[in-house]
């Protein structure tokens, strides 16, 4: 029985296994609608989801299966107290698999140690987000056709961005990828996963100025500025407009640049962006559902 807490749990091999299922789903649905039939998908979210949770469930329903869960913490037993083993084990008693998300770092990898069933992280606090990366994988692996011999911006909260840290772990193992890092100095990414490019000898910059890198990026991957993982209110203030993508910003990029955000948005893309032929996040959510789709096959071992 396996479970996915962390991107570099899959291998390459094993992440374009997925990108290749993933991409037979969407070219014959009907092939996999009763692949999953009579099993459950338990999504255990302790924290706000749109995306995730409901694109899980979408892959459940799309596989053939049931699901199961809670939304909020609040409607389950952990507001009485229950301990996230023990919410681990009881699931299992319920369902085939598990997909969490809790605000705690960590909490997952606990609901993994103590389940009888494969649980897969779905973001716990400023830590991963794995089948984010997954999603934004199979996207740039759909525009671009390759996931080496890439220049990938990021752009926006990269301290406190879960998907953030877990798509550069997960690029730093393919050939050629330059990094570029665009954050108000407050928002830099940590250093800890500065220590995966260094270690790696890979290639990049920090600035903060999006404007003089935009010419070179062939992804440019915004992000929100996470205000639900800051200390006090002042600061995300000052810093939540630091970059908004508007259509003037983007004379200078390439023809071919894809956009991409994990999305939800606030601010940080402008609304007229979204008939650019270049934004792909609306792609990206739509993706989300076929990968999940075929980790959801991998690890129930469904053939
Ligand atoms: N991208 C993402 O994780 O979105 P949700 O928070 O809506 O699930």
């Amino acid at each position: 029985m396996r479970s996915l807490i962390d991107i570099l749990e899959l291998d390459t091999t094993e992440i374009q296994q997925l990108i290749d299922k993933a991409n037979d789903i969407i070219a014959n649905p009907v092939k996999y609608s009763e692949k999953c039939k009579g099993k459950k998908l338990a999504t255990l979210f302790f924290e706000p989801s749109t995306r995730t949770r409901l694109s899980f469930e979408a892959a459940m329903y799309e596989l053939g299966g049931n699901v199961l869960g809670f939304s909020e913490a609040q409607s389950s037993s952990a507001a009485k107290g229950e301990s996230i083993a023990d919410t681990a084990k009881t699931t299992s008693c319920y369902a085939d698999i598990i997909a969490m998300r809790h605000p705690k770092e960590g909490a997952p990898l606990v609901a993994a140690m103590n389940a009888s069933i494969p649980v897969i992280n779905a973001g716990d606090g400023g830590h991963n987000h794995p089948t984010q990366t997954l999603t934004d994988l199979l996207t740039i692996y759909r525009e671009k056709g390759r996931l080496d011999n890439l220049t990938v911006g990021f752009c926006g909260d990269l301290k406190f961005g879960r998907t953030v840290h877990s798509l550069i772990n997960a690029l730093s193992r393919y050939e050629n990828i330059k990094f570029v890092l665009v954050s108000p100095v407050e928002l830099k990414l940590p250093s800890y996963v500065k220590e995966t490019l260094k270690k790696n000898n890979l290639e990049y910059v920090q600035t903060t100025d999006l404007d003089s890198v935009m010419p070179e990026l062939d992804i440019l991957y915004m992000t929100r500025v996470q205000r639900e993982r800051f200390f006090n209110e002042e600061d995300y203030l000052r810093l939540k407009d630091s970059y908004i993508l508007r259509p003037e910003r983007l004379n200078t990029a390439k023809a071919d640049l894809a956009i991409m955000h994990p999305l939800p948005r606030v601010n940080e893309i402008s609304v007229e962006i979204d008939n650019d032929p270049r934004a792909c996040y609306f792609k990206q959510v739509l993706n989300g559902k076929y990968i999940r789709m075929a980790l959801i096959l991998k690890l129930l071992e469904v053939e």
